[in-house]
């Protein structure tokens, strides 16, 4: 375990609330550089929210965040995502009526706030990249198409690319399997493992547990917005109170 170094990502008893309801509950974990982390849990316990609080777009009610040892816990959206925290979103959120290229070079510029330089052209860099994005997730013959006409796969794979353009340290991928074909869950698999051995750092909320198991060194157990159990896919595949949570009720 890496215990010496410093995480590149860490929280100390987040909360958050709704009204009564703890969907977060004094959750403490720490992600370091290099690392593929898991997050797993049933329905409703709070990892999606726990993302929203990662990336800023949700206040906590309660603890702190780290980013690089530096508070960021009232960081609004776009500091994280400069300082190189990107994320997806459970349902993937692209411009639908955009070419696949459009919504590339839009996702580049999400690190400014402004409007007006969103809008502006991008330099050729920009384009450069995206394409070399578009071919690294092997969607770049899907370039000119509208986003909206790419099956559920390809388009978990534009978002991953989209959350790559800034070039962040670390992805947040909510639920990044789902309404994926197993064929294209493979390559979704395989390239996380070659950005992570290109350095990036992964965070992953997954229900396939077989995915978590390949790519995951450790995993966190959410329960109810509580942190249930921390360990190897090993370790949490066999925890008694882990079973019990997807299974006992
Ligand atoms: N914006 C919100 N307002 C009110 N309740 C919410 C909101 N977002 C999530 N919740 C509730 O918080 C709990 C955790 O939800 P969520 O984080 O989406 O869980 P998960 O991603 O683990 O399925 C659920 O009970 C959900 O209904
Ligand atoms: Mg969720």
């Amino acid at each position: 375990m890496p215990s010496e170094r410093q995480p590149l990502l860490e929280g100390h008893t987040v909360s958050k609330y709704f009204g009564g309801l703890a969907a977060v509950n004094n959750v403490d974990f720490a992600v370091y550089p290099g690392e593929i982390v898991g997050l797993i849990g049933p329905n409703g316990s709070g990892k999606t929210t726990l993302f929203d609080c990662l990336s800023r777009l949700q206040k906590i009610d309660g603890g702190r965040i780290l980013f690089r040892g530096r508070d960021v816990t009232r960081a609004r959206p776009y500091q994280i995502a400069r300082m190189g925290l990107s994320r997806t979103f459970q349902s993937v959120r692209v411009y639908r009526k955009m070419s696949v290229f459009s919504n590339m070079l839009i996702s580049h510029q999400w690190r400014d706030t402004s409007l007006l330089r969103m809008l502006q052209p991008s330099p050729a860099g920009t384009a450069h990249r995206a394409h070399e994005l578009l071919e690294f997730l092997q969607i770049e013959r899907l370039a000119g198409e509208q986003a909206g006409r790419l099956s559920g796969g390809q388009r978990r794979l534009l978002e991953i690319g989209m959350a790559l353009m800034p070039n962040p340290d670390i992805l947040l991928l909510d639920e990044a399997t789902s309404g994926v074909n197993p064929t294209l869950i493979e390559t979704i698999k395989d390239r996380i493992r070659a950005l992570n051995e290109q350095g990036k750092t992964f965070l992953l909320i997954e229900h396939n547990i077989n995915f978590i198991a390949d790519l995951c060194s450790r995993v966190y157990v959410l329960n109810h917005g509580e942190k249930l159990a921390e360990g190897t896919p090993k370790e949490i595949l066999q925890n008694e109170a882990v079973i019990d949570a997807y299974f006992g009720a």
